[in-house]
């Protein structure tokens, strides 16, 4: 089952090219020349209107599905003009969410059976909102009980570490996101651009993939630590969270992911010279803001791991002793895709030297169907 690898974990980071290629094949259509022409997705096409009538979108899930929002939230917010708000799971029950009628609730998740998200499910369906699912597993609970939605086809997923299900859903949502645009003219060249970036987004993933060996060598670098900080902002917040979530998950090292805005309100306290921090500013909207965020790291001394775009000339003159790790340019809406890839693949080496299990990690399900 495990082919050339020694565990799932990995075996399902490598597999992500392809599991990619799957969440949009027959949905991503081309033109003759090969080029993508617009966006088909089978089980959304009659809702698709109502969904654009929504008073609001909200998404909700757990652990990673949830991070997939956040990764997915600046592009929804920006292509259906519409309020977007994110939901824990286990939150909406707690707090009672006021949901209405005339709101479009999508569920996230590997599994389909996540007992806080089946439960949220059932609130927001018994509150008269419109159901959607982004789903794994075909005939799953949520697959069920949701009103149309999208299985996002990445193939079984057997670590508890969830890798490619996270990169899927955020290509299954930006094929979302695209179709319910359809109709928008002044968005008709940025939809272009993201629709041929989808094309191109499984090589540049598995270009990220070659880059394993040098992440051996820092999970070395790394493995007594007993701690580690990673910032992003903008569609890379989710890469920090998930980042983090990984690592702490299954190498067990405590680990934060921080919105880089939120650096000065308190996180810059912990850093000095054996905090190793790890800054995702690869070339988008936010880098000017993330070089600044790295200048004031390097002030007070932070052993910094940079994630810049490959045609990068800036970051490793603002920090020379950084360590810089270089991944594909992509439309900056798909850059989190690109940008998780390292991360998993250090968490993976770090839980192996660390001599942790990474397939079935202490104390963790693969899914957990109590709340
Ligand atoms: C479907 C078929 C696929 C076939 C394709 C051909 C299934 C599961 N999929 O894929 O095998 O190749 O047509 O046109 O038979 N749904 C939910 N909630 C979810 C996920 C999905 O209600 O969380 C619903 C969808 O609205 C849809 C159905 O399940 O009615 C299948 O969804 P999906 O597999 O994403 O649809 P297609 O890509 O069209
Ligand atoms: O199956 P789901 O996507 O609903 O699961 C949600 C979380 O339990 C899951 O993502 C969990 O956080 C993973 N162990 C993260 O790797």
């Amino acid at each position: 089952m495990k082919g050339e690898f020694d565990h799932f974990m990995q075996k399902e980071i490598f597999e992500q090219p392809e599991a990619i290629s799957s969440t949009m094949r027959g949905r991503l259509v081309l033109d003759v020349l090969g080029a993508a022409e617009r966006v088909m997705l089978g089980g959304m096409s009659q809702f698709a209107a109502t969904i654009r009538r929504s008073r609001r979108i909200i998404l909700c899930g757990c652990g990673t599905s949830y991070n997939s929002a956040i990764a997915i939230r600046q592009l929804f917010e920006e292509l259906t003009e519409l309020p977007v708000t994110l939901e824990l799971a286990s939150d909406v029950l707690d707090r009672r969410c006021p949901f209405f009628r005339d709101d479009t609730c999508i569920f996230i998740s590997q599994s389909g059976e996540t007992a806080d998200t089946l439960k949220a499910l059932e609130y927001a369906k018994a509150k008269g909102a419109l159901c959607v699912g982004i789903v794994n597993t075909v005939g799953s609970a949520i697959s069920r009980a949701t009103d149309c939605g999208v299985h996002i086809n990445a193939g079984a997923e057997i670590g508890v570490a969830s890798t490619k299900a996270y990169t899927c859903q955020i290509v299954a949502m930006v094929l979302v996101a695209l179709s319910l645009s359809e109709d928008s003219r002044s968005k008709h060249t940025r939809r272009d651009d993201i629709m041929q970036g989808l094309l191109k987004l499984p090589g540049c993933v598995k270009e990220c993939l070659k880059m394993d060996a040098i992440l051996l060598e820092l999970a070395q670098e790394l493995k007594e630590e007993h701690s580690l900080l990673i910032f992003g902002r903008g569609f890379n917040y989710a890469t920090a969270l998930e980042g983090a979530l990984k690592v702490k998950e299954v190498a067990l090292v405590h680990s934060e992911g921080i919105l880089a805005g939120e650096m000065k309100h308190g996180p810059l306290a912990l850093v000095d010279k054996h905090m190793p921090i790890i800054v995702v500013c690869t070339n988008d909207g936010s880098y000017e803001k993330q070089q600044s965020v790295v200048q004031q790291l390097k002030a007070r001394d932070g052993r910094l791991i940079l994630i810049v775009s490959d045609d990068d000339t800036e970051m490793e003159k603002t920090a020379p002793d950084a360590v810089i790790l270089r991944v594909p340019k992509v439309e900056d809406c798909l850059q989190a895709v690109v940008n998780i890839v390292p991360l998993q693949l250090l968490s993976y080496h770090l839980t192996v030297l660390r001599g942790h299990n990474c397939d079935q990690p202490r104390n963790l399900a693969k899914s957990v169907t109590v709340e």
